[in-house]
């Protein structure tokens, strides 16, 4: 099975960014992690702060594997061009925060891409990416 895990502006700083709210552990660790905990799950990784970068990427992972864990960041909030993406694509798309979205700033509470995926995971930390995964091979046909 191949999941592809994308991630939008800032999540390359996750470990040294906000720690009290994203903790002190880095994202590239922790998802390199993720290899050893699904040895057949098959991941690419993909981080940008650009959004035209990751509509790419989204289009190219939606027709390529079987599951997409997408963590948008700020453009969550605003990107309908994101949104889009996600509905041109065949793979269904998981939307993660690694915090709680709904308990911070009143513009977090809103997400234009979700109703495009199949499920919202926030919270959990960098759980929210296992969550993901875990969900996608249960759910795999
Ligand atoms: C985030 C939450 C977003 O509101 C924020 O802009 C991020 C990270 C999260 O993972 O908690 O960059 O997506």
């Amino acid at each position: 099975m191949k999941i592809a895990i994308i991630n939008g502006p800032n999540l390359n700083l996750v470990g040294v960014r906000e720690p009290h709210i994203y903790g002190t552990t880095s994202l590239t660790d922790y998802l390199e992690s993720l290899r050893g905990k699904y040895p057949n799950v098959e991941f690419s990784f993909f981080q940008s702060n650009h959004e035209g970068d990751l509509i790419d990427e989204i289009q190219i992972q939606g027709f390529e594997c079987e599951g997409i864990v997408l963590n948008a960041g700020a453009l969550t909030h605003y990107s309908y061009a994101l949104a889009d993406a996600v509905r041109a694509v065949e793979t269904p798309v998981i939307e993660v925060h690694i915090s709680d979205v709904n308990a911070r700033e009143p513009f977090r509470r809103i997400s234009v891409i979700k109703d495009a995926c199949v499920a919202v995971i926030a919270g959990f930390g960098l759980k929210s990416y296992d969550m993901a995964v875990e969900w996608f091979i249960e759910n795999a046909n």
